[in-house]
């Protein structure tokens, strides 16, 4: 043992000699041991709390050790813990009904998956089956998993190294009023030319050969964008107008995040096929799926749906959904969360705008926040360039390990900090991290001219 390894746990011993973690240069990383978690707070293994603001990887909505979904889990445990995806199970047939009675309009049938990657990986799937096209148009600024199709659809630089990948998933431009790609004034005008714009994109592309677009409804870790008034209207008369399948991801900005069941619900849009995981269970035990459409699934009434997974409809994570949804209904979760959003967050964030001239922007919706940091208000630059690591990412890094000090556990992103606790968080903890987050602001303003 190095002297290093003999002041550190078995736990980290361990994890970095035997652990291969994602998105990693694996000696670079230090990784926290976390001991024990409760509701908003978890606790490493020197018993220092942290405020969990980015409910873990934005999936523990409802947040930690919930006492009624570990007890679902444990019920479903002593009953059937696996079975195969032929077989139908009460666990699985509940959960699907509960999805299908909160999604919108006539998306009625649920294809459950491990995850969100193989949710938009087996909704593209299912639009091409359905349209008889290959095409699909995603967005830059997006993010739709990690696995051989879902890399591709992704617009952010997690894409690259993936490159060349499977052909036919084409990018254009979505609507980010703040940086917009269309030099828009305001909303209205962005709504108008991201409209113009993807009209012009599948003009080029061939209708034709278009099986489908898929949005994040409001986009998560490439900078909570909320789409302007009109956009997702838009969108869906545009794929009405050519027979083009209209897939919203709402891996990120379901099940409470942005105080309505889906986001969409806020702009009364029912697309052909939503993707979901992560807050669907809170990540108790991994889950995700697509939402189907009946238009979409009655193609494959007759003719078979040619994907499946060993683990589709996993009866532990399907108990934990189905009690997960209850859970939210009893406890008036959707509310609080919408609640957050307007009452605490929103008002905290705006205030906190006028102290800091480092913040460029504030902008979300329910528990889904961006602060998106520039170093002259101005001409919108960047705190810290796109994509940057190193000593150019230095000063973000310097803010985040500011917060982590203070026992905040930030999400940032780019030059931004996003403020996602678990959507059931009290305002008193949701208060007490907005006033970590105010105080370390300060290392930002230093930068700005
Ligand atoms: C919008 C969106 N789609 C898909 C995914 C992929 O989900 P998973 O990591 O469960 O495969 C993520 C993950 O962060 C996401 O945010």
């Amino acid at each position: 043992m190095t002297s290093v390894e003999s002041r550190r746990s078995d736990a980290f011993v361990n994890d970095r000699k035997h652990v291969f973690h994602s998105w990693s240069a694996q000696g670079a990383i230090n990784p926290l041991v976390v001991a024990r978690a409760q509701g908003s707070e978890f606790w490493d293994e020197d018993g220092k709390r942290y405020l969990d603001f980015s409910s873990q990887l934005l999936n523990a909505n409802i947040g930690h050790q919930h006492p009624k979904l570990v007890a679902a889990l444990k019920d479903q445990a002593d009953l059937l813990c696996t079975v195969a995806p032929f077989h139908a199970n009460e666990a699985r047939s509940e959960a699907a009904r509960l999805i299908a009675e909160i999604a919108p309009g006539d998306l009625n049938m649920v294809f459950f998956t491990n995850g969100g990657a193989e949710a938009t990986e087996n909704a593209m799937r299912m639009a091409r089956l359905h349209t008889g096209r290959h095409k699909v148009l995603t967005t830059y600024r997006s993010y739709h998993g990690a696995t051989g199709g879902a890399i591709q659809l992704t617009g952010d630089p997690r894409r690259w190294p993936a490159e060349p990948a499977m052909p036919g998933i084409v990018k254009f431009w979505g609507p980010y009023t703040y940086r917009s790609a269309f030099h828009s004034a305001d909303d209205a005008e962005e709504t108008q030319r991201a409209l113009a714009h993807l009209e012009d994109v599948i003009m080029v592309e061939g209708p034709q050969f278009v099986a489908a677009v898929i949005l994040e409804t409001v986009v998560g870790t490439n900078g909570i964008l909320v789409p302007p008034p009109g956009y997702l209207q838009g969108v869906r008369d545009i794929c009405d107008r050519h027979g083009i399948v209209m897939i919203l991801d709402e891996v990120m900005s379901g099940f409470g995040r942005c105080g309505e069941w889906f986001a969409v619900d806020h702009w009364g849009v029912t697309p052909d096929l939503i993707c979901f995981a992560k807050g669907v269970n809170s990540g108790y035990v991994p889950l995700g799926g697509v939402v189907i459409s009946d238009r979409v699934s009655a193609s494959f009434r007759d003719r078979q749906f040619p994907g499946g997974l060993t683990y589709s409809g996993h009866p532990l994570a399907c108990a934990t959904a189905a009690a997960s949804i209850n859970i939210f209904r009893e406890e008036g979760i959707i509310e609080h969360a919408r609640r957050l959003g307007t009452d605490v967050i929103g008002p905290r964030l705006e205030k906190m705008k006028q102290r800091h001239p480092s913040i460029g922007d504030v902008r979300g919706i329910g528990v889904f926040w961006a602060i998106e940091l520039v170093r002259n208000r101005d001409t919108r630059e960047m705190l810290v360039p796109f994509n940057a690591t190193g000593e150019a990412a230095k000063p973000m890094n310097d803010l985040v390990a500011a917060c982590k000090a203070r026992g905040l556990w930030p999400f940032s992103h780019f030059n931004r900090i996003h403020v996602a606790p678990p959507v059931n968080t009290p305002d008193a903890l949701v208060n007490e991290g907005l006033d970590i987050i105010d105080e370390v602001l300060d290392l930002a303003d230093v930068y700005c001219s």
